[in-house]
This record gives structure tokens, C-alpha cells and sequence, in this order.
């Protein structure tokens, strides 16, 4: 009689595969399950039968009946869960398509300052002519600072340049002008040198003028050199910097440690030459104090003035970021205001950067 019960089972086993096989969703298969394990079900007439069995096997076939409906149940479960995932994939095959390869969301990861940027090339540029770099320390000496440079203690032309002076006697240097004769003694001539570096001054700051900023040096020493070898080189890296033929104009202008010594200035990038804030209204923004080096400086930097000439400049490198990138108030280079040092290549036009 127990066999006969087993090949039922096997039976039932066979149908609720069947069935199972043949549910295409979840409603189907709740039907399906019912029919097998439910009262009325083919389990529940195996059941039913136990009472017609011999005393001694009915403890032993309600077991075996029990096993049996909890693995098709279990067979059930498992198909349910099947259907459901399948639904849920239906569901999003009807969402609109995803598309692996796309790009994600862009996190912003910081990019290059203007400043750094410009003279970045800057010194590109100026590498090409056989420039090199050097660099000296942001605390200089007054030797170097001023006596070096033929500004001699009590000269009135320290106060052209307002000073912070440290407490060990030493003071935050005002230009890029100290590497000039540190550059000399270092690498005597000839010598193209540049020197970009941060300086600092005791200003009152507004739109144009910072207590820190950045300039870039220059100076070129050889035989023969001329105001002509000057103007070229300079006008190189403006047209270069501004990718056109930028207009510029000398002036005189008075620095001790050049003789001649000029101001050059650029039609102003902002507010192309109709006057602005940053131009103080004038059209031309100063951009490049430069000059021919004076014989003391040669000296000075151990040079013999009447076999070496050389031109020196001082780039506002902080100015010069402001004209190409059309920030409007220095402040904006120095705040960590991220609008202002937008990486170049994302910008689509000028980022006014302006503080009330
Ligand atoms: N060092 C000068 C300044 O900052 C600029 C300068 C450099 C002028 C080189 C002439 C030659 O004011």
C-alpha cells in the first residue's frame, strides 16, 4: 500500500513541476499551489485516503504526505519569487532605457587658479626664448629687496613701495625684483631668467590693488642688448597670452633699478578701452613696468655693466589673470570664491567676479 503511495506522491510532485511550468504569473500560480496543497487538492484527497489504509501504516504515510507538501510548497515559494523578479524587470523595461555607457554626474575636483594658469604660460612662453625659471624666498633681506636694486636706505623711493617689515628685521619681499641680482650672483652672463613668485604689500585693497599677489620677472643680459630686444619680447607674450595683436603703449616711467625705465600698458581687456572701474576709467590698464637694467644693478649682481647690458620686466601675473579671465575685483582672485577659478576650458564667457 506504501508503494502505491509513493508513486502518488511522485505523481504530485510531477503535476505541481507541471504546473508550475505553465504558470505565466504570480495569480496562476497561487491557483496552481492550491490545487495541490489546498483541502480539496491532490495532497488533500492522499490525505483523505490515509483512513483507508491498514492500522500501521497510516502514522508513517501522514508523515511521508507532510514531507511531500512542504517541498511543493517550497517548489512554489521558489517559482513566486521568480515571477516577481520577472515583473519587477517588466516594470523597468516600460522606464525609459539605462544606458551603461553614459557618462555619470561630473564631481567638481578643484581645478587651476587663473593665476597659476597665466603663468603657467607665461612661462611657456617665455621658455621657448631660452628662459629659465628661478625662484627666491617670499621673506627676503633689505640687501636684496632694495640696496641690490639701487634703492639705498633712506631713498625716497621706498616709499613707492610700502613695506611689511618683520620683526627679525627681514621684511615680506615687494616685487620679483630680489631674484634679479640673486639670479646674477647665481648664474652670472648671459642669462635669461624668469622668476614668478608671490609679493606682498602694505596697500589698502579695492577693486585693483591686493596686499598679496603674484608678479613674474624677467631679465635678459647679454652683449648687445637693446630697448628693441625689450619692446619684442614683451609684445610676444602679450599677443601670445592675448591670443591677438594686443595695443600697447609706453610711457617713461621711474623705477631705480632701471635707466630707461617704462610703463607699459595694454588697452583694457574688461572694458575694451570705453573705461571702467578696473581701468580707472582710462581705457589702459599698466601691466608692465620694465626697463633696461641699471649699471649698479649689474654691479650690484657682480656683472661689468660696460661689456653686459639687459632688460628686465615685472609682470603683474595677479593683473594680468584679471584682464585675460575678465575677473573685475582683484579680491575675487584671493577669496576662495569658486566662481573665480573656474577651470579656463569650462568658461563661457567672462566670469564677472565682483564684491560689493
Ligand atoms: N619690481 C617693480 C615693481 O614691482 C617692477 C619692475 C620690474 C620694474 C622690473 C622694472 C623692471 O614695482
Amino acid at each position: 500500500m506504501l508503494e502505491q503511495l509513493s508513486q502518488d506522491i511522485e505523481k504530485a510532485f510531477a503535476e505541481a513541476d507541471e504546473l508550475i511550468a505553465a504558470a505565466g504569473n504570480v495569480d496562476e500560480l497561487r491557483q496552481a499551489e492550491s490545487r495541490l496543497t489546498g483541502k480539496q487538492g491532490t495532497l488533500g484527497a492522499l490525505l483523505a485516503a490515509i483512513g483507508k489504509l491498514p492500522q500501521e501504516d497510516r502514522g508513517p504515510a501522514g508523515k511521508e504526505i507532510n514531507l511531500a507538501k512542504k517541498e511543493i510548497i517550497d517548489r512554489f515559494a521558489t517559482a513566486r519569487a521568480r515571477l516577481e523578479r520577472a515583473a519587477d524587470r517588466q516594470a523597468a523595461a516600460g522606464a525609459p532605457a539605462f544606458d551603461p555607457t553614459l557618462p555619470g554626474n561630473v564631481v567638481p575636483r578643484g581645478s587651476v587658479h587663473p593665476v597659476t594658469a597665466v603663468q603657467w604660460e607665461v612661462e611657456e612662453i617665455l621658455a621657448r626664448l631660452g628662459f629659465i625659471v628661478a625662484t627666491g624666498p617670499e621673506m627676503e633681506t633689505d640687501y636684496y629687496n632694495f640696496e641690490a636694486l639701487n634703492i639705498p636706505a633712506l631713498h625716497p623711493a621706498r616709499d613707492m613701495q610700502d613695506t611689511f617689515w618683520l620683526t627679525n628685521g627681514r621684511l615680506l619681499r615687494t616685487h620679483t625684483s630680489p631674484c634679479q641680482v640673486r639670479a646674477m650672483e647665481r648664474l652670472g652672463p648671459p642669462l635669461r631668467v624668469i622668476a614668478p613668485g608671490r609679493c606682498f604689500r602694505y596697500e589698502t585693497e579695492d577693486a585693483s590693488h591686493a596686499n598679496t599677489f603674484f608678479q613674474l620677472e624677467g631679465l635678459m643680459i647679454d652683449r648687445n642688448i637693446s630697448i628693441a630686444n625689450l619692446i619684442a619680447v614683451m609684445k610676444l607674450i602679450l599677443n601670445e597670452i592675448f591670443r591677438r595683436d594686443v595695443k600697447v603703449r609706453l610711457r617713461p616711467g621711474f623705477f631705480p633699478f632701471v635707466e630707461p625705465g617704462f610703463e607699459l600698458d595694454m588697452s583694457c581687456e574688461i572694458c575694451g578701452g570705453a573705461g571702467c572701474p578696473t581701468c580707472k576709467r582710462s581705457g589702459w590698464i599698466e601691466i608692465l613696468p620694465c626697463g633696461m637694467v641699471h649699471p649698479n644693478v649689474l654691479r650690484f649682481g657682480g656683472i661689468d655693466p660696460r661689456e653686459y647690458t639687459g632688460f628686465a620686466f615685472g609682470l603683474g601675473l595677479t593683473r594680468l589673470a584679471m584682464m585675460k579671465y575678465g575677473v573685475q575685483d582683484i579680491r575675487g582672485l584671493n577669496s576662495g570664491d569658486l566662481r573665480a577659478i573656474i577651470r579656463p576650458e569650462q568658461r563661457t564667457g567672462p566670469a564677472i567676479i565682483a564684491k560689493d
